[in-house]
């Protein structure tokens, strides 16, 4: 699936913008990542991209998150592993290899970036690993952010924190115009 094609999916199935903001995030931060490991860049990207596409619709039945979007997903044709990558982000046995274990972390820190360039006047421009770090830190913030599940990226996908907040951020730079961050 291409991307225009992946995007108007996205829009067909979100029923709030944030909700497709939030999905594109994560498609950024994916993207950056399979770079950053030599691996295959849309396929990440769509996982990223697709990972909470039934969120709309499952929010208050949880249990069916994630299993919602692999239904619609298989119906359009869409890679297997790619599915597999968006039931993992819910889902720890479904966790297989590097892609289906790094959207967990790419969501976790997606959030707490896009919340923290929300907050500066340059947006996600010019954004530093040290200020990301420090927010971080501050459970106040963004308190929805799932802290174990950014600081655990080393365990996970061997990324030392550092350079996986700075693969990050250029991530969300790289999809900051469409999503006005
Ligand atoms: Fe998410």
């Amino acid at each position: 699936m291409d991307r225009d094609a992946a995007i108007a999916l996205c829009r067909e199935k979100c029923l709030k913008e944030t909700t497709v903001r939030h999905l594109i995030s994560v498609e950024g931060v994916m993207r950056s990542l399979a770079r950053r490991f030599g691996e295959n860049e849309d396929l990440w990207a769509l996982t990223g991209l697709f990972h909470d596409l039934d969120q709309d619709h499952t929010g208050d039945d949880a249990s069916n998150h994630a299993r919602m979007a692999a239904e619609w997903l298989r119906e359009a044709g869409v890679d297997e592993r790619v599915i597999n990558g968006v039931l993992a982000h819910a889902y720890a046995e479904y966790r297989t290899d590097r892609m289906s274990q790094a959207v967990v972390h790419a969501d976790a820190v997606a959030g707490l970036l896009v919340a923290a360039a929300l907050v500066r006047p340059e947006r996600s421009a010019g954004m530093k690993v040290s200020s990301v770090k420090k927010k971080l830190k501050e459970k106040a913030f963004a308190p929805g952010v799932n802290r174990d599940e950014v600081t655990g990226v080393e365990d996970g996908i061997g990324l030392p924190l550092d350079e996986f907040i700075a693969v990050s951020i250029e991530g969300l730079q790289g999809v900051a115009k469409e999503i006005d961050l």
